[in-house]
């Protein structure tokens, strides 16, 4: 299946899209997760079900006391708690501990990561990414779609279903997430893997990252410049064509992640505002997007297929405009997602190895 030159079943899942053949079954097929049959290595699921849930029924007081560092607690859930600087100083710590990943790496490379962790995104070009053709196909096949989080409501904080709004995460298996990484390590070497750790904020590697195909058409929540949670979380955007302005490019507001006072006063004031379509992930509209767009530098990432961009999106971020007939087709991707302690022990434990080992 795989081709020299192209990505046939990319070619495929547009024409398709097209001829309206995937747009159709949009309402039935999508999702809100992924639903499988249940198989023994799904109990290993239960602790953090367990977690999620006991967070999910908690007071809000309660869940800012005991959740204060966990990652899955996005915003402050108190109003007491949203007029103080709690989540401006947990942010803080955060950033601390995040650039311990960058005392875990050789002296050689510590002053590109430091301007990666100031940035906030790493960028790569692949030259493999033809190899993953045959795999898309098992994707589609053997899945079912999600919608992972890019919803067809909620802009401009508006709950109303945006028209023409399209979007399928497609997940691949254990073994098919290994693969890719096999082939994404053709061109991506040890230095890859540093610089992934500084955005996730804890020492992590190519062979941690897991995939989903992403097809997304038009507008969606994801336009919105948000930020995914207060902590650093690393997550990728591998192109599988090429994407210019128009085409949904990923964009990114370069260093807003490390400007823990304004990130936390703007989550501050959502969660004052009872802004309940932030859903936790603080958005910025209006005069405020404006303000931010000129604090920081608006990345666009447009580029050929094989583009493989990183970002830590606990930064501002958003999908660029898609005005296109084709939809966007990008493999998603990143690592688990860690709170402050997770952070904090393995960055410590890395950097002892390190020491000892040098
Ligand atoms: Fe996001």
């Amino acid at each position: 299946m795989g081709n020299a030159n192209n990505l046939l079943n990319v070619e495929k899942i547009e024409s398709s899209f097209i001829n309206g053949e995937i747009l159709g079954n949009e309402e039935t097929n999508i999702k809100g997760g992924n639903f499988k049959r249940l198989k023994i290595r799904h109990l290993l699921l239960i602790p953090s079900l367990l977690f999620s849930n006991i967070y999910r029924f908690l007071p809000a007081l309660l869940k800012d006391i005991f959740f204060c560092f966990s990652i899955i607690h996005k915003s402050p859930a108190s109003r007491i708690f949203a007029k103080t600087r709690y989540d401006e100083l947990r942010t803080k710590i955060d950033v601390k501990v995040s650039s311990l990943a960058i005392r875990a790496a050789p002296t050689n490379i510590k002053k590109d990561l430091e301007s990666t962790f100031l940035s906030g995104f790493h960028v790569a070009k692949l030259t493999h990414v033809f190899e993953l053709d045959c795999l898309l196909e098992e994707a589609l096949n053997h899945s079912n779609p999600s919608h992972a989080g890019a919803r067809p409501y909620f802009k401009d904080g508006i709950n109303k279903k945006i028209e023409n709004s399209y979007s399928a995460y497609y997940s691949f298996s254990k073994k098919n997430n290994q693969i890719i990484n096999s082939i994404l390590a053709k061109d991506l070497d040890e230095n890859f893997n540093y610089h992934l750790s500084t955005l996730a904020g804890y020492v992590c590697k190519l062979k941690d990252i897991t995939y989903s195909l992403s097809i997304v058409s038009g507008a969606n929540s994801n336009d919105e410049m948000h930020q995914d949670t207060y902590a650093s979380v690393a997550k990728g955007f591998l192109y599988l064509q090429d994407i210019d302005v128009n085409g949904g490019p990923f964009e990114y507001l370069e260093g807003s992640y490390n400007d823990a006072v304004y990130r936390s006063s703007e989550t501050n004031k959502a969660v004052l505002k009872n802004d309940t379509h932030s859903s936790g992930s603080t958005r910025l509209r209006g005069e405020t997007l404006q303000d931010a767009v000129d604090r920081y530098n608006l990345q666009t990432f447009t580029g050929p297929k094989g583009l493989l961009v990183f970002a830590n999106t606990a930064g501002y971020h958003r999908k660029g405009v898609h005005n296109s007939n084709k939809p966007r087709i990008i493999l998603a991707c990143g690592v688990k997602r860690k709170g402050v302690f997770s952070k904090l022990v393995i960055n410590l434990l890395s950097m002892i190895k390190l020491k000892l080992t040098h």
